[in-house]
């Protein structure tokens, strides 16, 4: 018997120390950790649950019956954060540079299926090299297998994925798939081709930074949700995204003790709007101030930041935050801003987390280059989205509402649930410029004139009160209690029975 339990440790400790020393070291001088020191990292102390370890590839060509490595290339298993159960998938580069085989690819699948039927959340960390060429179709279709559970588990158990090394070819496509794509700083990259092929296909000379690094995807194309220095941080801040989520479409938001009062007024935000209507101020401070102990995680932080997102808690219990940022463009709502809160705003609904939505928007943005670049479609992502939702929604207009912009930030119109506007609030077609330039054109030669007729614009339409006295907006509220207006709707809202009409699904513009 002893002999037999010795024989398992042994086979374990080959097992661990996957493509050998010299490579994790190689890992390390990279300024990476190991799949297993990641996984380790990542989850709470002592619980991870491995499975798979001993698997192996079955290939034969190229002399690969010759090199067969425990685990081949991936560590897989479930453990907890924070009491929680998760599944996770960390690719090992130390082994045939993390390539997927088709036994490689199984064990993904097996997790992701946990995942699913046990409904929580999977995780994948990724730092490979795309199919295992040695494999051939058998990889290929290894892949196709991964990206169908990811469809199929797609609002139902939140996936998020982490980039912390190369992640080309086939591996891209189940990170895309996911909710959230966090990546690690100077050491990830995330392409479809590398820059040899785009070299010879395009004749483009590109590092794979500037490719495919973390600040290409968190400032131009969008796809990586954040970026962080290094692994363990990158690590750290996905545990705390965790802890705002549900395990699933089924279970509640998770709730933890709330320590600051609700009650509480904060006189600050009745002097938060500059005297003058085009001075910008942060909207971040007003998140800050309505969130659980200033507590806010925020997504895409870094890309379209005319539009703020983000999660935080109110009362302990997890809200989206969506709030258009005065600072940048002045709010407006231009097409990359529209794409990027409509993805948050459809994961606050897939996942049950009230949305509570901050608005000061001057409208979409004019030009060509947005017209030419499909601002109607993009724009319509965030009507349908918000339409669409039937969590709770929550509103506040702090100051400017014009024009679609008015309707597509989670108006009264699209069943917004409490929709409220500060004192300061502006609820109208257009400024004063703009609409007295239109209606009063004959006149536009008489100063006088033009200015009695902004001066009746103004007093009539450039306040909340139009909308209040038709209901569109519930209340005027005193900006110092918002954050206990929002608490109490929140509670109110709780038991809130909404469910659109059966479809197949929704044919939301892409
Ligand atoms: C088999 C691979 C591999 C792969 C790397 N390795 N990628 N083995 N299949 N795809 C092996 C290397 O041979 C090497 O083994 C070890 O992993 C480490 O790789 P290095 O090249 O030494 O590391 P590095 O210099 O850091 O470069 C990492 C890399 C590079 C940028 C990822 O390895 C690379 O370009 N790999 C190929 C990427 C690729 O084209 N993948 C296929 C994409 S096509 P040894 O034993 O020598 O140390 C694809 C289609 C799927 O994925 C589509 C589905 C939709």
């Amino acid at each position: 018997m002893k002999d037999i339990l010795e024989e398992l440790e042994r086979r374990r400790e080959i097992a661990r120390l996957g493509g050998g020393q010299a490579r994790i070291d190689a890992q390390h001088q990279r300024g990476k950790l190991t799949a297993r020191e990641r996984i380790d990292l990542f989850l709470d102390e002592g619980s991870f649950e491995e499975f798979d370890m001993f698997v192996e590839h079955r290939s034969t060509d190229f002399g690969m019956d010759k090199s067969r490595i425990a685990g081949d290339g991936v560590v897989t298993g479930w453990g907890t954060v924070n009491g929680r159960a998760v599944f996770v998938f960390a690719k090992d580069f130390t082994v045939f540079g993390g390539s997927l085989s088709e036994a490689h690819a199984e064990k993904i699948i097996k997790v992701q299926d946990m995942a699913l039927k046990n409904r929580a959340p999977i995780i994948g960390i990724y730092d490979a090299g795309g199919a295992r060429i040695q494999e051939g179709v058998a990889a290929l279709g290894g892949y196709a297998e991964v990206f169908q559970r990811n469809v199929l588990a797609s609002g139902v158990i939140p996936q998020i994925s982490i980039i912390m090394g190369p992640c080309a070819g086939g591996d891209v496509y189940s990170p895309a798939m996911t909710d959230f794509i966090f990546m690690v700083r100077d050491t990830s990259y995330m392409f479809v081709t590398g820059p040899d092929v785009v070299k010879t296909v395009t004749n483009e000379t590109v590092t794979s930074e500037e490719l495919g690094g973390a600040t290409v995807h968190t400032t131009r194309s969008s796809i990586a949700d954040g970026a962080y220095d290094n692994d363990v941080d990158t690590l750290l801040q996905v545990r705390r995204l965790i802890d705002f989520l549900p395990q699933s479409n089924t279970s509640p938001v998770p709730e933890i003790e709330c320590y600051q009062s609700v009650t509480d007024a904060d006189n600050s935000l009745d002097t938060m709007i500059p005297a003058n209507a085009n001075k910008p101020y942060d909207i971040k401070e007003l998140i800050q101030k309505v969130a659980d102990e200033g507590d806010f995680f925020e997504i895409q932080a870094s890309f379209a930041k005319n539009i703020v997102c983000g999660f935080g808690r109110i009362e302990g219990a997890t809200v989206g935050f969506v709030a258009n940022q005065p600072m940048v463009l002045a709010g407006v709502l231009d097409s990359d801003a529209s794409r990027k809160a409509a993805r948050f705003v459809r994961f606050c609904d897939c996942f049950n987390i009230p949305i509570v939505t901050f608005v000061d928007v001057p409208g979409f943005l004019p030009g060509t280059a947005q017209e030419y670049g499909g601002l109607i479609k993009h724009g319509a992502k965030l009507l349908f989205a918000y339409a669409e939702a039937t969590v709770p929604k929550l509103t506040v207009i702090t100051r400017k509402a014009f024009g679609g912009a008015y309707d597509v930030m989670a108006s009264k119109h699209l069943r917004g649930d409490l929709n409220y506007a500060w004192p300061t609030a502006q609820i109208a077609v257009m400024g004063a410029k703009g609409a007295v330039e239109i209606i009063f054109r004959k006149d536009i030669a008489d100063p006088e004139k033009i200015a009695a007729h902004t001066k009746m614009y103004e007093d009539r339409f450039l306040s909340p009160f139009v909308a209040a006295e038709r209901g569109y907006v519930d209340e005027v509220i005193m900006p110092h209690s918002t954050r206990r207006r929002l608490a109490r709707g929140l509670k109110m809202l709780r038991n809130k029975d909404l469910s659109n009409p059966w479809k197949k699904h929704d044919n939301i513009p892409l």
